[in-house]
């Protein structure tokens, strides 16, 4: 009996370390932050992405210059869920894992953004999707 206890001892021991490795390498503390969505992210967003969801144009019924702006979303509800890149339909259609059509993946018929720029927006969201008020 005192065995097993020590071996799921030993699991959990090595689980933790695994976690806390896996969170110091994706540094959550400097993606918390509002300077991270000035610098990092919305470059990515006003180059890919204002021309019809910022300003004036607010294409499916949805500006993504304000943080307001994505928690009310478009015409499918909201596009962002702080903490929950998986559940976000922003970062679903950017990876292009939503649907094909309606809406549609984003950019619409121009090439998906790089690996780093997606990672960069998911990234943000997972660290609660923070931006300057
Ligand atoms: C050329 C114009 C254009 C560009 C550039 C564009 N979008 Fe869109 N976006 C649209 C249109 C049009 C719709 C509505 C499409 C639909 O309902 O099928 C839409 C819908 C969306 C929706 C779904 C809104 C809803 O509630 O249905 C999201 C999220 C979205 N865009 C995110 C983005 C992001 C992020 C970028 C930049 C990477 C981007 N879009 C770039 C035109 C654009």
């Amino acid at each position: 009996m005192k065995q097993v206890a020590a071996g799921v001892c030993l699991t959990w021991v090595a689980l933790m370390g695994l976690g806390l490795g896996t969170a110091r390498a994706a540094g959550p503390d400097e993606a918390a932050t509002p300077e991270f969505y000035k610098t990092k992210v919305q470059p990515i967003l006003q180059e890919n992405c204002y021309r019809c969801h910022g300003g004036m144009n607010h294409r499916g019924g949805l500006n993504i210059q304000t943080r307001a702006g994505m928690l009310k979303g478009g015409h499918d509800g909201s596009v962002l869920v702080p903490g929950d890149p998986a559940k976000s339909l922003l970062v679903r259609l950017i990876r292009h894992e939503g649907p094909a059509n309606d809406p549609m993946p984003m950019p619409p018929k121009r090439p998906k953004l790089s690996d780093a720029d997606i990672a960069t927006v998911e990234r943000w969201v997972k660290a609660g999707a923070m931006m300057p008020e």
